[in-house]
């Protein structure tokens, strides 16, 4: 028998799934991981079209990634970027701020194959919002398009 230490989910102002029943449960003591803090990237800023995603990138079929719920998506950014533009970090830097704000003990894991990305998302933790802007990160619509495709769901639980 040990203890929860800590409960890892997906969790960034896109994906707001855990603030229904998780987040508001009266517990202490467990640290919480949001893993995909940029939404898989998106919320990075740096994808415009689904074109931008290589043919052999699993997001090219998820949902979130494809058709009009991509366009949809990219609106949300919008909102990202410009908070980013006024106190001048990147939206990563952003969405990540925006997750440490959330508690003391959140502790999100962003995902990156780059030295220079790792140091950028690591300055996040240098940047503070205020309660405007947290709260108009707040107040975003979530992600449009479910978070798995059909073939990602089949694979759970199994
Ligand atoms: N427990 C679970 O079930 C579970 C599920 C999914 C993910 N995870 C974990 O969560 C972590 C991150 O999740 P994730 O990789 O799915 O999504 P993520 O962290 O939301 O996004 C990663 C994507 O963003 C890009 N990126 C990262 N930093 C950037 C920056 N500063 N500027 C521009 N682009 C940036 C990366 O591209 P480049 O690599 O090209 O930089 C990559 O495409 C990983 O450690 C993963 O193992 C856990």
């Amino acid at each position: 028998m040990h203890p929860v230490a800590a409960l890892q989910t997906e969790y960034s102002p896109s994906t707001r799934d855990p603030e229904v029943e998780l987040l508001p449960l009266p517990v202490s003591g467990i640290g919480f991981v949001p893993y995909s803090p940029l939404g898989h990237g998106f919320l990075t800023g740096q994808l415009t079209s689904p074109a931008d995603i290589p043919d052999d990138d699993w997001r090219k079929t998820n949902p979130r990634f494809v058709g009009e719920a991509f366009e949809a998506n990219l609106r949300l950014v919008d909102e990202v970027r410009a908070v980013g533009a006024e106190v001048d970090t990147t939206p990563a830097q952003v969405a990540l701020a925006w997750l440490l704000a959330q508690g003391e003990d959140v502790a999100p894991i962003p995902g990156t194959r780059r030295v220079a990305r790792v140091e950028e998302n690591t300055a996040a933790d240098g940047v503070v919002l205020t309660a405007d802007q947290l709260a108009r990160l707040d107040a975003l619509t979530p992600a449009t398009g479910e978070r798995h495709n059909e073939a990602n769901v089949a694979s759970m639980d199994r």
